[in-house]
């Protein structure tokens, strides 16, 4: 099955970035947020996107522009009734998922193929929420979208098989590289990388390095884009906190347990880079400053 028309459920950070790689891979996408400033933010983060890359030289102004003629942004869950695929990029809590793909199993056709972005929820359990369990799936794409080049995608005991092969092939078009990976909460990448985030923290409240020692090394030892404080400020301190504790909940293993400082971090709103504060202070954006532990 070919997949053209494309729904985004959330048009914010991450699901601006899905809508956006979508429509200049030849998608027609329809990308849905719940109200007006909401929808008009994300649609201008696009085009802030779109006109840097025009910038560039890396897109011609008439692609841009059959690009802006295939995206179009609702507020209306109704306008994604045609759709071929609808990803989901909404909060990650249950229960508004839960509501959300009731009223989406409703609108769509059963033929419809769903994907949630869940970095850590369950896919059977969301699955399970609708009437089409074969053809439901985890597409788990990464920050800043446009840019990186992965995207995970999930299957369950309940996929259709085929289903499943068709949407590799889509993430394909979509100019990324589609990995295979089952329904184990944090699946290949948070699997990973979370253990290690939580231990640059750990290595950091042991008092073994500084804040800008501990990035430097694993950026310059390892050869890594960011070191890990920089990328815990990079991806949030809330959302990291966040699918720690779903880990921990799923495998009981010390790796997935926050650590003190995390947690408190957390609860004194220093989320990263959002808040303007987090393992740096980022009052002035172009020299963020470490944070000292004394
Ligand atoms: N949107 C679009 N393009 C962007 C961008 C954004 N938000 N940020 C950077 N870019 C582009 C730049 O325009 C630039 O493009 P060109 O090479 O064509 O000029 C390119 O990316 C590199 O950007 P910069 O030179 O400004 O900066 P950089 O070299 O430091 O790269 C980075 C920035 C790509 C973010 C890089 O630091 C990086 O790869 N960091 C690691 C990011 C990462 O690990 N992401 C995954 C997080 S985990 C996750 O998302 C999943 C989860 O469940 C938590």
């Amino acid at each position: 099955m070919a997949i053209q028309k494309v729904g985004v459920v959330g048009c914010g950070l991450m699901g601006s970035g899905i809508a956006q790689v979508c429509a200049q891979a030849g998608c027609d996408v329809v990308v849905r947020e719940v109200s007006e400033p909401l929808l008009d933010k994300g649609l201008k983060s696009i085009e802030k996107n779109l006109a840097r890359l025009v910038e560039k030289g890396t897109l011609t102004t008439e692609a841009r522009d059959q690009v802006r003629g295939r995206l179009r942004g609702t507020t209306k869950l109704e306008d994604l009734g045609d759709r071929d695929l609808v990803i989901e990029v909404i909060i990650e809590q249950l229960p508004a998922k839960k509501e959300l793909y009731a009223a989406l199993d409703n609108i769509c056709s059963p033929e419809t193929i769903f994907a949630s972005n869940t970095s850590s929820l369950s896919i059977t359990e969301m699955a399970m929420f609708t009437k089409r369990p074969g053809r439901f799936f985890g597409m788990h794409f990464f920050n800043p979208v446009p840019v990186m080049k992965l995207v995970e995608v999930i299957r369950t005991i309940a996929s259709d098989n085929q289903v499943y092969e068709d949407l590799l092939a889509f993430a394909g078009k979509l100019g990324k590289t589609p990995v295979r990976t089952s329904d184990r909460t944090g699946f290949i990448v948070n699997r990973l990388l979370v253990p290690y985030l939580l231990d640059a923290i750990r290595v950091l409240e042991d008092g073994v390095a500084s804040v800008e020692d501990i990035d430097n090394s694993m950026k310059l030892g390892c050869g890594h884009p960011m070191g890990p404080l920089t990328l815990l400020d990079f991806v949030g301190l809330d959302t990291t906190y966040y699918i720690a504790n779903i880990m921990f909940d799923e495998f009981r293993e010390k790796r997935f347990a926050s650590p003190p400082l995390l947690k408190r971090m957390v609860m004194a709103g220093w989320n990263g880079r959002k808040a303007g504060r987090g393992f740096y202070d980022y009052s002035d954006p172009a020299k963020p400053r470490p944070l000292q532990l004394t």
